[in-house]
């Protein structure tokens, strides 16, 4: 090994300034020496301390051992100090290092040879897993570079050692920032939550109060149409039955707001559904109730986890809609399938019906939003509210494609 040329060195214990910063931890940045045979501690502690490294000569194995853990920037060692009896502890003190660190070891060895003790040498130095050997007979310029070399290295450790807590630091951080915003957004949630459950039961007492005088009215205006038809002009008669009609519709109104609000607090029960037999089934029974015929086309593999009862009602309400807004002109076409949607599976009930103008149709899912007339279409507009209050108490969502004249397609997802 030879010396460098950069720096003039005259013997053992010739200063030689270095401008590196000095180690955050100043037990970080010692020398320990472990040199049993000889003055060879004393000549590398000097040397080290000539040039300004804080360095300690350490007796033993064991205590080399205990001094690295409170902390080293370099060991130096002669090859007689491998041989040392108890070198466990040091051993176990290497290989329990963190995963940042990997403490450089400067070991001095005889001339390199071809012998059996070089062989056991070489070996013992292996099992160091930072280890640069120099050679004696070694001149002081040669051992001071190759020391600090090694403090060099151990201080990139130390930078890397520093960013790794630094990063620490800060994503134990972000993760404080984050509990505390999840818990903001919780409580926050949990307060709309409530208004939400407050204005339902409101709605849900008011419709419920409604109905008595409601039924009042309709009962009682029938009374008189039937009872005193004859003491009331033909105007007040006509006055009457209108008086009746609204009535009635107004009971409609308020019962299927009821319908809708009970939607919102019951519980979803999640089973297998297979949703073409359901299909099926709802079919034969509009059919029945709408005296409509239908011809149907049903996909394949629609089998859901859903809550039965509650899917039957998404479906009874999109075929009896099929239905009711099915074209003068040609008879009714329905196709009931699956696609994929966005990594999920969309379903979908496509009918060959009136359609609807698209400017329109996001306000169809809202309650009591209508697109057709009332005379020619009897409704109240609360199915589809219905529809979209079921689908996403699944964790779904609902959307629809239409033309006028053209037919319309009712997609959603169920979680
Ligand atoms: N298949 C369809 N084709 C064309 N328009 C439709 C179709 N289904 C719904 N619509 C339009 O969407 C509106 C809302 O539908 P929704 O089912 O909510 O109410 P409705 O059928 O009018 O009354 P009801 O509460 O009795 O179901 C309808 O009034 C109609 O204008
Ligand atoms: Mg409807």
């Amino acid at each position: 090994m030879s010396a460098p040329t950069s720096r003039s060195c005259r013997a053992w214990g010739t200063a030689i300034q270095s401008d590196e910063p000095s180690f955050q931890r100043s037990q970080d940045s010692r020398l320990l020496i472990l040199a049993p045979v000889g003055r060879d501690a004393d000549l590398l502690k000097s040397l080290a301390e000539a040039n300004g490294i804080a360095a300690v000569a350490l007796p033993d194995a064991p205590s080399l051992a205990e001094a690295i853990k409170g902390g080293v920037g370099a060991v130096a060692i002669t090859e007689e100090a491998l041989y040392l009896p108890n070198s466990q502890a040091l051993a176990h003190a290497v290989s329990s290092q963190p995963s940042w660190s990997d403490i450089p070891f400067v070991v001095l060895t005889s001339r390199v040879g071809a012998d059996v003790r070089m062989k056991t040498t070489m070996d013992l130095v292996k099992s160091l897993p930072n280890a640069t050997l120099v050679e004696r007979p070694v001149r002081p310029v040669t051992i001071l570079a190759t020391l600090e070399a090694a403090l060099r290295d151990r201080r990139r450790q130390y930078e890397v050692r520093d960013t790794l807590e630094a990063l620490r630091q800060s994503e134990g951080a972000l993760r404080a920032l984050n509990a505390d915003l999840e818990e903001r957004v919780a409580e926050r949630t949990e307060k709309l939550q409530a208004a939400v459950r407050e204005l339902e039961g409101f709605t849900y007492s008011v419709s419920h109060d409604m109905r008595a005088p409601l039924r009042a009215m309709v009962g009682h205006s029938k009374i008189l149409v039937e009872d005193f038809s004859d003491q009331i002009p033909e105007e007040g008669r006509d006055g009457l039955r209108r008086i009746s009609a609204a009535a009635s519709k107004m009971a409609l109104l308020v019962e299927d707001l009821l319908k809708f609000a009970r939607l919102g607090r019951r519980e979803v029960v999640r089973q297998p559904v297979d949703l073409g037999e359901l299909v099926h089934e709802v079919v034969k029974d509009v059919r029945e109730e709408e005296a409509c015929e239908v011809d149907l086309s049903v996909g394949k593999d629609l089998v859901v986890q859903a809550d039965r009862e509650l899917v039957r009602m998404v479906l009874h309400n999109l075929i009896h809609n099929a239905c009711k807004y099915r074209s003068r002109t040609r008879p009714l076409r329905l196709e009931f399938g699956s696609a994929p949607e966005g990594g999920e599976t969309a379903l979908y009930l496509r009918d060959n019906g009136i359609g609807f103008d698209m400017q329109y149709g996001g306000k169809l899912f809202q309650p009591f939003e209508r697109l057709h007339r009332d005379a020619e279409y009897p409704g109240t507009g609360i199915g589809l509210a219905n529809v979209k209050r079921i689908v996403e108490r699944h964790g779904g969502r609902v959307w629809a494609e239409g033309a006028v004249d053209e037919g319309a397609t009712f997609w959603f997802t169920l979680g």
